[in-house]
């Protein structure tokens, strides 16, 4: 479907006041045969997923969020960054990864890229969390609040395609990959989300916490890793 079909689409069914619209994945999926348009399809197709989740009530999440925190960066990006929700920060401006984890996450992409030699930079990757609001005072998402959410998350990464996810830390690895395993044992080593490779490492805000030398250089390694499977 061309971007200006898909906007008339969209067009018609909010002047009915329609709000809930589901497309399946399959049929939003970007079409590889036009380069030309690729780039506004993915962004269409987020546009739809988005227009669904609208003003989001369908968890306890919603009470004290100020933001829904859907994601950013390069619609038709090849490697998309999953964080595990939004803090104060993000809340307030209602981007991703604003604060001084994210600071630290666009040194980390960016200063990676740049020693290996990639001409690759933060607007270049798509990032988002798995819940898309705050939880009250940064606690770790409740099991139930994931799943609802994830169903979002899926769609979102089934509309850009990438070639890669770099999963951030252990609670958005299990959410993500469904598994106990602890991040630990998980970083570093490529598992697999709807046929596409995952890389877990730390999260951020783990690497900020007091000197953590060994942390910093494992994170750069499995950014290397992933940054080089994807661009290299
Ligand atoms: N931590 C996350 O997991 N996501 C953000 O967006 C910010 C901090």
């Amino acid at each position: 479907m061309s971007s200006s079909l898909m906007r008339e689409y969209l067009e018609f069914y909010r002047d009915l006041g329609i709000n809930e619209l589901y497309i399946d994945p399959i049929d939003s999926e970007p079409d590889r045969e036009d380069p030309v348009d690729a780039e506004n399809q993915h962004e269409a197709a987020l546009r739809v997923i988005q227009n669904d989740m609208g003003e989001c009530k369908r968890c306890r999440l919603h009470q004290a969020r100020k933001t829904i925190v859907f994601g950013s960066g390069n619609p038709a990006a090849k490697l998309v960054f999953v964080g595990e929700g939004p803090g104060a920060e993000e809340d307030e401006q209602g981007l991703p990864f604003v604060g001084r984890a994210g600071q630290l996450l666009t040194r980390m992409i960016d200063g990676t890229c740049e020693r290996v030699g990639l001409p690759i930079r933060r607007p270049d990757v798509y990032i988002c969390n798995v819940v898309k609001c705050r939880p009250p005072k940064n606690r770790t998402p409740e099991k139930d609040e994931m799943e609802i959410c994830g169903q979002f998350l899926a769609r979102q990464i089934k509309a850009i395609q990438p070639r890669a996810i770099c999963v951030l830390g252990g609670t958005a690895a299990k959410a993500l990959l469904r598994t106990s395993e602890g991040i630990t044992r998980l970083r570093g080593n490529w598992q697999e989300w709807g046929g596409i490779r995952v890389m877990p490492t730390y999260h951020p805000s783990y690497l900020l916490r007091g000197y953590n030398k060994q942390g910093k250089v494992q994170a750069f390694q499995d950014l290397k890793q992933v940054l080089l499977y994807v661009y290299g």
